[in-house]
C-alpha cells in the first residue's frame, strides 16, 4: 500500500463582467473575426474595480470545499498559484485561509505563471505523498486584467480574469493505475527563455509593470513543450496516449491546444476546451477548465485526465490523474 492524493472537490468563480471582443474593436485596431480565428477566444471576464485574486480565490476555494463536502477548518495546506497576488505580502494565500475560516492549517503562495496550476498541484502531491500534508485547497487565480497594455493589440485581448480550486486528499491506494488519485507529474523550466513572455516591472524594479510577449515565439515553443511533457507524464504513470479520457490544457489558444492534442495521438472529442469563454486566465485556467468539464459532465469518476501547461519563464509541466 501507497499514499496517494485524491481529489475530493473541484469549484471555480468567473467575475461578473463579460467582455466580448466586439468591445475592442472600438479603441484597438483589431476585429472578433481575427481575435476569434488566431486564438479562439470569443469572451473573456474582467474583475470588478477593487475586487482582488483573494477574492476571486476565496469565491473557487468555497465552491470546491463544498463540493468536497468540507469546509475551511477541515485543511491542512493552501497552496495558491497566481502571478497577480494582492499585495506584495502578505501571501494571497494567508487572505484565502483568513477568508475560509482556517487558523491551524498553512498557506504560501507559488509563482510558475500561466503553468502555476501544475506546479501547485505537483507540490500538493508532493506533500501529500511524504506525509506533510492530508488535506490541501490547490487554488489557482489571476487578475491579469491589471497588468494588461490596452494599447497592445498583441496581448490585451488575450488574457481574462477567474479562479479555480481543487480539494486533494491523502488515501490508502493499492498503487495501481486504475485507482484514483495522481499518478505522475512533471515540470521543467528554462530561464533562457525569461524574455520571450514577461511583466515588465515589480517590487525591486519600483514599477508594477504591464505583460509583454512575444507570441509567435512562444507559440512554437508551447506546442512542442506541452506535448513533450504531457508524454513524459504519461510514461511515468506507465500509460499511453490510447488510455487519456480527457486532456484538460492550459487555455492559451485554440491553435495551440489543437496541435498539441494531434502531437500526442488524442481527438479534440476528448480534450476540455474552456478558451472561447474565459479567454487565457494563466494559473487559473487549469482549474476552471476542470471544473467547468465536470460541471458539463464530461470529466466522471475514474477517468484519466492529464493537465498539461507553460507559460513565462519559461515554465511548463504536465499532472496525469485518475478522476
Ligand atoms: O499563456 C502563456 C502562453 N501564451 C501563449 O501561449 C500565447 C502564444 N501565442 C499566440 O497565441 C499567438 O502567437 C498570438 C495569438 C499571440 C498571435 O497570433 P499569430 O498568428 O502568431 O499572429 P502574429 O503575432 O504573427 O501576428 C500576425 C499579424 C501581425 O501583423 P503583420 O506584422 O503581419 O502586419 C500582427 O501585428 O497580426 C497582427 N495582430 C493583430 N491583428 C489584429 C496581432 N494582434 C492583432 C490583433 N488584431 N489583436
Amino acid at each position: 500500500m501507497t499514499i496517494r492524493a485524491i481529489v475530493r472537490g473541484v469549484g471555480h468563480y468567473l467575475p461578473d463582467r463579460v467582455v466580448p471582443n466586439s468591445e475592442f474593436e472600438a479603441t484597438l485596431d483589431t476585429t472578433d473575426a481575427w481575435i476569434k480565428a488566431r486564438s479562439g477566444i470569443e469572451r473573456r471576464h474582467f474583475a470588478a474595480t477593487g475586487q482582488t485574486t483573494s477574492d476571486l480565490a476565496t469565491r473557487a476555494a468555497k465552491d470546491a470545499l463544498s463540493d468536497a463536502g468540507m469546509d475551511g477548518s477541515d485543511i491542512d495546506t493552501i497552496i495558491l498559484a497566481t502571478s497577480t497576488a494582492d499585495l506584495t505580502f502578505p501571501s494571497s494565500a494567508t487572505m484565502v485561509q483568513r477568508n475560509i475560516g482556517n487558523t491551524t492549517g498553512y498557506a504560501f503562495d507559488i509563482q510558475a505563471v500561466c503553468a502555476g496550476f501544475v506546479f501547485a498541484l505537483a507540490n500538493a502531491n508532493a506533500l501529500i505523498i511524504s506525509g506533510q500534508a492530508k488535506r490541501v485547497l490547490v487554488i489557482g487565480a489571476e487578475t491579469f486584467s491589471r497588468i494588461m497594455d490596452w494599447t497592445d493589440r498583441g496581448t490585451c485581448v488575450l488574457f481574462g480574469d477567474g479562479a479555480g480550486a481543487m480539494v486533494l486528499e491523502a488515501a490508502q491506494s493499492a498503487d495501481n493505475p486504475d485507482d484514483r488519485g495522481i499518478l505522475a507529474t512533471d515540470l521543467n523550466s528554462d530561464g533562457t527563455y525569461c524574455d520571450l513572455l514577461y511583466v515588465d516591472g515589480g517590487v525591486s524594479t519600483q514599477n508594477t509593470g504591464m505583460l509583454r510577449m512575444q507570441g509567435k515565439e512562444v507559440f512554437r515553443h508551447a506546442v512542442e513543450k506541452l506535448a513533450s511533457t504531457a508524454t513524459t507524464a504519461l510514461q511515468k504513470a506507465g500509460l499511453g496516449h490510447e488510455d487519456v479520457d480527457w486532456v484538460v490544457p492550459h487555455q492559451a489558444n485554440i491553435r495551440i491546444i489543437q496541435s498539441t492534442a494531434k502531437k500526442l495521438g488524442v481527438p479534440m472529442e476528448r480534450v476540455v476546451v474552456t478558451v472561447q469563454d474565459h479567454g487565457n486566465t494563466s494559473a487559473a485556467s487549469i482549474p476552471l477548465a476542470l471544473s467547468v468539464g465536470v460541471q458539463r459532465g464530461q470529466i466522471k469518476r475514474g477517468d484519466l485526465v492529464v493537465t498539461e501547461a507553460i507559460g513565462g519563464g519559461l515554465a511548463w509541466g504536465a499532472v496525469v490523474l485518475r478522476w
